[in-house]
């Protein structure tokens, strides 16, 4: 080989390996990006049987704050007022239930906020049923492991029991491995809301927890989301 025929042939090697490094760097840094990009889904579900009424307003208010933390932020309200949903059977159900489940089973879900009107200063008997029913989302794999879940509770009276309902929603979800939050203050429980004549319009202090719960539901999806 003649001396300027090895000088290509070097200088030739040198920029094919500064390319492959680069090439390298590149498509860490693009995994890294989409990574970082990638959509994270908050589910709202309305447990109330009236479809389209205060509880699934009050999970929408939580939703759109959530949305406001980042761009990565994808909302999607589930009302389950006007559905069939049953409670566990040991037989197989053909209910509405059978739509929702893949929704839940989303490898994007980041997070969930539950909506329960207070009945007897408790959860619906709907979001009792909804519950049981995800048992599925227990096994063979805990699919709902290590994400938030922010409880909204809407009732007729300022202490008609909102708290209660939001621990017993907790509780539940805790055994599916999620993990329960608040928002800041004052709503550190979760939101708790109340009906005025079918409207929580007057209601500026339980629209804030909503808000306030959307935010944090999303802020701790968003932190976790970086460890998966
Ligand atoms: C069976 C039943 C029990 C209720 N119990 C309570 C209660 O314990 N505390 C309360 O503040 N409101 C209570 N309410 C009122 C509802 O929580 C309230 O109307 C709520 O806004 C209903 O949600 P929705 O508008 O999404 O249907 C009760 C309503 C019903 C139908």
């Amino acid at each position: 080989m003649k001396n300027h025929e090895m000088t290509d042939r070097r200088s030739f090697l040198k920029v094919a390996g500064a390319t492959a490094v680069a090439g390298t760097i590149a498509a860490l840094t693009l995994n890294g990006a989409e990574q970082n990009e990638k959509p994270i889904k908050i589910i709202g579900v309305s447990c109330s049987p009236r479809k389209g009424m205060t509880t699934a307003k009050a999970v929408q208010i939580a939703l759109d704050a959530a949305k406001t933390v980042s761009p990565r932020i994808q909302t999607e309200l589930i009302d389950l007022g006007g559905l069939k949903i049953s409670g566990y059977s040991p037989q197989p159900i053909q209910d509405d239930f059978n739509q929702i489940l893949p929704k839940l089973q989303d490898p994007l879900l980041g997070g969930l906020i539950i909506g329960s009107p207070s009945y007897f200063r408790g959860m619906s008997s709907l979001c009792k049923a909804f519950i049981e029913r995800c048992a599925p989302l227990r096994e063979p794999k805990m699919v709902l492991a290590n994400k938030p879940v922010g409880v909204v509770a809407v009732g007729a009276f300022r202490n008609g029991g909102q708290e209660l309902t939001i621990e017993q929603i907790h509780v539940s979800m805790l055994c599916f491995g999620m993990i329960p939050v608040g928002g800041n203050t004052p709503a550190f429980q979760g939101a708790t809301v109340v009906s005025t004549k079918d409207s929580i319009d007057s209601d500026e202090l339980g629209i804030d927890t909503a808000k306030k719960l959307g935010i944090h539901v999303a802020e701790i999806a968003i932190k976790l989301s970086a460890s998966i």
